[in-house]
Parts: C-alpha cells; structure tokens; sequence
C-alpha cells in the first residue's frame, strides 16, 4: 500500500481563523447551511436523508456500486498518467495558464528522498512568489487555524484497515469529522470509504497516490486532484468536495491556484502535528510522547483554535486520538469537522448541503462554477510575506 509514500512534514500555528458555526451531528439537529449564491446547491428535498443516495431523486443520475468492478475500472490504479487525463480537464488548465491565474513558479525537487523539496536558486520558498506549506509559508485563504475555542477534527490518509476502529470510535461519541482521503485507498477500502459517508463524516481529497505536490508538473497536480475528485464524486451521489489536504503540507502558489481555479477547491492545513503516521515506524514517535504533546497542547491557550495532524493510518494512530479525546472535552474544546469550520458554517461540499442529506446540484466536474471562477479570479497575485523564516528540518525515522 501506501505507507511507503508517507513521511513527515512540520507545520506551526500563528493567525487569522475562519467564522465559526455550531456543532453539527448530521441528523435530527441539523442547522441550516446555506451555500454562497453562486454555487450548485439545491434546497434538500426531503427533511431527513441520513444516507447520500444516487438515484433520481438526488442528481438524477446513476453510478457504478462503490466497490464493484465497474466503479474502479476507470481510474488509475497507481500514479495517474497524464497522457489519460480527460480533455475537459486539461482544456480547464489550459485556461487558466492563458489567463495568467496559475503562477509560472518552478517545479520543486527532492533530491534525496525523504527530504523537504527545494526550489532552484532565486526562489525563496518563505517570500511570496512561492509561499510553500513545507517552509510553513501561508497563502492567504489557506486554512492552518481553527476559530478560538474550537479543535478542527481531521484524519489522513484513509480510508484504511485501522478506519474501522476510528469509525466505530467516533459514531459512539457521536463525532463526525473530516476524511482527507487518497484516492487509491479509497478503491482499496471502499466499505470504510462508504461507511464514513453513511455516518455523514465529510469527505475531502488528500490526492490520488499521496506525492510531494510541488514536485510536479501543472498536469500530475491535475490528474493527482481531478482523478480523486471523480472519485468522491461519482461515489457520493455527485457531491464534489470543497477541501483539499496537501500531502506532508507541500503546496505551494502554483498548486495552490490549479487546486483552486480548476477544481475549486480550498486547501487546508494545520497548526499542531502529532507525527502519529511514524507509530509504527522504527524510531518513530510513541504513545507517550504524542500523549505529552496533546497534553500541552490541549491545556494550553484557545488562541487560535487548534488543527491537529491526525491520521487514520495505523491502530496505534487512532488509539492516540481515542486516548486524547477525553481530555479534548474534559478542557472545553468545541470539536468540529474541520472542513465545517473551514466553510464557516456551510458545507464541505461545493454542490451539495453535506454529505448524507439534501440534492445535489448536477454539474460537470469541470464546467459550472470552476469555469466561472477561471474566468474572474486572480486572487493568487498577492500575497504577504511570509508567516515565518525558520524552517525544521526532517527528523525521518
Ligand atoms: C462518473 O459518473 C458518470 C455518470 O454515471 C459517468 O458518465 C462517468 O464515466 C463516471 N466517471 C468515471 C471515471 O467513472
Ligand atoms: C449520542 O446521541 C444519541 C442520540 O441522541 C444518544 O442517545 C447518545 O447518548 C449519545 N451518545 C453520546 C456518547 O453522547
Ligand atoms: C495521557 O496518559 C494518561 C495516563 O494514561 C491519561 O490519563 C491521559 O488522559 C492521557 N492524555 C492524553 C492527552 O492522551
Ligand atoms: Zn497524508
């Protein structure tokens, strides 16, 4: 599987938080969540729709069973190959290059495994030409904090074997969270996948085979987007998710703009990092040590809210959420999905109220209000400084 591909990444926290909702259990309490006027929602049409359906009275149009043969046969089954990717799709990136949105920066490079991408000389990865997620550099709009009082509740890299445990965990408290999914995990474990949008968790994209993003060109940070996208799509009833997690945090402003001009999508970050994903690596952190860390960090200020790195990766990894989740309530915190927090009340979805009740608005994934976007935003020219000049290094087991 995947755990090859997963290696650390080290973030910190500073500012600026998004508005801030109620709590939100999917079900009988539902607040009401409007999308912004220019988006695909349809008011729900029945006032309990606890599961997504896929039949006519949702978009109207039929998919494959998430899980059958079918369903799986058209994606990738490892690293996409661009010379596959849809033409609509390209065509959309294209555009966005003519139109000047998608900054013409350089491909990062890694030239030793396992080490931060670097940038050629004359490309500062902390100034604002590049503001890279991996130097802790902030693009504006990007999600790294949680509203004061609130701890953005957000797992990695599933669905997996351990996504089970953490699902039964989280539905016997009542939680639903945030997925950012990678997409051939989802064709790998596609019960859990369904299982968690049965529970009304929302579902985000964590990209299709897990790379450094700024590594590559504009079309593999199409296809490693667009591919998972699909995906969610076409098993969910077409919902199209609002949010995407980059990967060890490597975005930078050119991934960052084709995530958000092409596709749409937000990206969230985080301020806190457990390193949960090296439980189970030789030398990597320990029960103890992620115990401490959430011990300060949970008793510490609320200034800003916290957004803790959190996988559903291994069982030792979500043992570590099921440990410290007592001590997130015993001191106050107001757990929320963190994609719900990041929409300031509305949903994690571009065309639809959330995942488990209401229509979905029928688009293409590509026209609609991608395409509308492409053509008026420009909001990736500029940027501050960045939040921070010092930078951790690695500290790989
Ligand atoms: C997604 O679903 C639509 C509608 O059924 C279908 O036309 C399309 O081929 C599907 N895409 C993939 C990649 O399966
Ligand atoms: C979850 O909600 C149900 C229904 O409201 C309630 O019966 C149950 O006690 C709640 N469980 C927890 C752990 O809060
Ligand atoms: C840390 O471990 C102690 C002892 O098992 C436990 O009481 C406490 O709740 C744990 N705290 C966290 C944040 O996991
Ligand atoms: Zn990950």
């Amino acid at each position: 599987m995947l755990l090859s591909f997963l290696l650390p990444a080290f973030f910190l926290s500073a500012s600026a938080a998004p508005s801030l909702n109620s709590r939100h259990h999917g079900h009988e309490h539902r607040i009401v969540q409007r999308l912004p006027s220019n988006e695909w929602f349809h008011p729900r049409d029945h006032p309990v729709h606890r599961l997504f359906r896929r039949d006519a009275d949702t978009d109207g149009i039929s998919y494959a069973q998430v899980g059958s043969s079918t369903w799986a046969a058209p994606y990738p089954s490892s690293t996409p190959d661009v010379s596959q990717l849809p033409a609509a799709w390209t065509d959309a990136l294209n555009a966005a290059v003519q139109a000047g949105i998608i900054p013409n920066i350089p491909q990062s490079t890694s030239p030793t495994p396992d080490t931060n991408p670097v940038y050629p000389d004359g490309y500062d990865p902390t100034g604002p030409d590049v503001c890279s997620g991996t130097y802790k550099c902030r693009i504006p709009g990007n999600i790294w904090d949680a509203p004061d009082g609130f701890l953005g509740t957000g797992f990695d890299d599933g669905p997996t074997t351990a996504s089970p445990a953490l699902l039964d965990f989280l539905e016997a408290n009542n939680e639903t969270v945030t997925h950012f999914m990678i997409g051939v995990n989802i064709i790998d474990q596609p019960d859990s996948f369904t299982r968690s949008v049965e529970l009304g968790h929302d579902i985000a994209v964590h990209t299709w085979t897990h790379p450094y993003m700024t590594t590559l060109s504009n079309e593999d940070v199409l296809a490693q987007l667009g591919w998972t996208m699909q995906l969610i799509h076409n098993s969910t009833g077409g919902r199209l998710p609002k949010f995407w997690r980059p990967p060890y945090g490597d975005t930078d402003v050119r991934v960052n703009a084709i995530a958000k001009e092409v596709f749409g999508m937000e990206t969230i970050l985080w301020n806190q990092d457990t390193e949960d994903w090296s439980l189970t690596e030789t030398g990597g952190t320990t029960a103890q040590a992620i115990n401490a860390s959430m011990t300060t960090w949970l008793t510490g200020s609320k200034t800003p809210g916290l957004i803790i790195l959190e996988h559903e990766l291994s069982d030792e990894s979500v043992q570590a959420f099921e440990a410290a989740y007592p001590v997130m309530k015993s001191n106050g915190w107001n757990l929320q999905s963190v994609a719900q927090l990041a929409a300031g009340g509305q949903s994690a979805y571009q065309n639809a109220i959330s995942i488990d009740a209401g229509s979905v608005t029928p688009a293409d994934i590509i026209l609609g209000d991608a395409l509308t976007t492409l053509s008026v935003s420009s909001t990736t020219t500029s940027l501050p400084s960045s939040t921070s000049s010092s930078f951790s290094s690695r500290t790989t087991s």
